[in-house]
C-alpha cells in the first residue's frame, strides 16, 4: 500500500512581531483579557513586500533544505489559503514560480482554518492515487490583512505566517504501523456561514471584505464538533487516545485547546501549543506548529501525531500521520 510520508518541514514568519501591548494602543483590550480568554501573547504581522505567496514560498524552501530534496523533484504543491496574494491565479502556482518548478502543477484549497488538515488529506489521495509522488502541502495567511482593526472582537485574536511538509509516495504494509497518513476525516456544514466568515468577495461586494466572528457561538460548537471528527479518526485509524504521541491541533485559541485534549483524554504534556507565539494563524497554525515541535526535537521519527483543525464555513476535520 502506497503511504504519504513526512519528509520534511519548515516555517516562514513575517518580520514584525506584535505584541498584545500594542493592541492596547489601536483598540480597548488589555494584554491581561487576551492572554486569559485565549493565551495568545504576541502575534506576527507581515510588512511591506510580505505576502501569502511570498511566506509560502520562504516555508517551501525551508521544508525542501530540511528534506534534502530540490525544488524540481516537487511534482505537486498544494497551498491552504484564505488571504491569496490574488482572486486568481492560485497561490501554490505563484509559489511554483517563485521555487522555479515549471513542471506538475499547483492549486490552492480553501477551508480557513481546516485548510491545511483538508491540504494533507487532498495530498495523501494525489500520491495514493499515483498521480504525485512528493507534493509539498503548504499552509499560508495574511489574515492582517482582512481584519477590521477597529473590532476588538477579531484584530487581536489572527496572525500572519506559512509552514509547509514536503510528503513522499513510499510502500508501506497497510498497518497502522506504517510511516506516512493513516486516515484522514473531513467534515463542513454551510448553515453556521454567519457564525465565522468575510464580509466581501468578488461576486458579491467586488471588495475583499473583512473578517467578522461570533466568537462565542464559534466557540460553543468547537469542541464538540472536533472531538467527534477525532473520534472518528481513531476508529478509522485503528487508534486510540492512548497510542497518540503528539496532538497538533489548530492554534485558534488555548481554552479550546485544552478542553479538547481533556475531553478526548490526551494530557497536556503531549499537545503542541504555539497560539502564544503566532495567535491565530488559520491554515498556517498547524504546520508552524509541526515545523516547532519537529525543529526542537519533540516530534521523532515513528511518533503518532494528530492533527485537527476546525474553522469558517464551518469545516472541520483530524488527520493521523506516523511522523
Ligand atoms: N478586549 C477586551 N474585551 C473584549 C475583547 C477584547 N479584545 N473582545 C471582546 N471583549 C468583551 C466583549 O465585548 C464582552 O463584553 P460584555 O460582557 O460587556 O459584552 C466580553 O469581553 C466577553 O466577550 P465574549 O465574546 O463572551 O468572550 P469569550 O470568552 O467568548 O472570548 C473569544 C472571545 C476569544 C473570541 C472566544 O469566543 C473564542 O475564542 N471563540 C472561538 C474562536 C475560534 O476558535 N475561531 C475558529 C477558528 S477561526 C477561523 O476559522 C478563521
Amino acid at each position: 500500500m502506497i503511504r504519504s510520508v513526512v519528509r520534511g518541514f519548515g516555517a516562514a514568519l513575517p518580520k514584525r512581531v506584535m505584541t498584545n501591548r500594542e493592541l492596547e494602543d489601536i483598540v480597548e483590550t488589555s494584554d491581561e483579557w487576551i492572554v486569559q480568554r485565549t493565551g495568545i501573547r504576541q502575534r506576527y504581522v507581515a510588512g511591506e513586500g510580505e505576502t501569502t505567496a511570498s511566506l509560502g514560498a520562504d516555508a517551501a524552501r525551508a521544508a525542501l533544505e530540511n528534506a534534502g530534496m530540490s525544488a524540481s523533484s516537487i511534482d505537486l504543491i498544494i497551498c491552504a489559503t484564505s488571504t491569496p496574494d490574488n482572486t486568481f491565479p492560485a497561490t501554490a502556482v505563484d509559489i511554483q514560480n517563485r521555487l522555479g518548478i515549471h513542471h506538475g502543477f499547483a492549486f490552492d484549497m480553501q477551508a480557513v482554518c481546516s485548510g491545511f488538515v483538508y491540504a494533507m488529506a487532498t495530498a495523501d489521495l494525489y500520491i495514493r492515487g499515483g498521480m504525485a509522488k512528493r507534493v509539498l502541502v503548504i499552509g499560508a495567511e495574511t489574515f492582517s490583512r482582512i481584519l477590521d482593526w477597529k473590532d476588538r472582537t477579531t484584530c487581536v485574536l489572527f496572525g500572519d505566517g506559512a509552514g509547509a511538509l514536503v510528503l513522499e509516495a513510499e510502500e508501506g504494509n497497510g498497518t497502522n504501523a506504517d510511516r506516512g497518513v493513516l486516515t484522514a476525516q473531513l467534515r463542513s456544514d454551510g448553515v453556521h456561514k454567519e457564525k465565522l466568515y468575510v464580509d466581501g468577495g468578488p461576486s458579491t461586494t467586488g471588495t475583499v471584505g473583512h473578517l467578522r466572528m461570533e466568537g462565542r457561538e464559534v466557540f460553543k460548537h468547537a469542541v464538540g464538533m472536533i472531538t467527534d471528527v477525532i473520534e472518528a479518526a481513531f476508529e478509522a485509524g485503528g487508534a486510540t487516545a492512548d497510542d497518540i504521541d503528539w496532538m497538533v491541533p489548530h492554534q485558534a485559541n488555548r481554552r479550546i485547546i485544552d478542553a479538547s485534549a481533556k475531553k478526548l483524554g490526551i494530557p497536556a504534556e503531549k499537545v503542541v501549543v504555539t497560539v502564544d507565539l503566532h495567535g491565530n494563524t488559520s491554515a498556517a497554525s498547524i504546520p508552524l506548529a509541526l515545523a516547532t515541535a519537529a525543529g526542537d526535537g519533540r516530534i521523532k521519527k515513528g511518533d503518532l501525531v494528530l492533527l485537527e483543525a476546525m474553522g469558517g464555513g464551518f469545516t472541520w476535520g483530524a488527520v493521523l500521520v506516523r511522523w
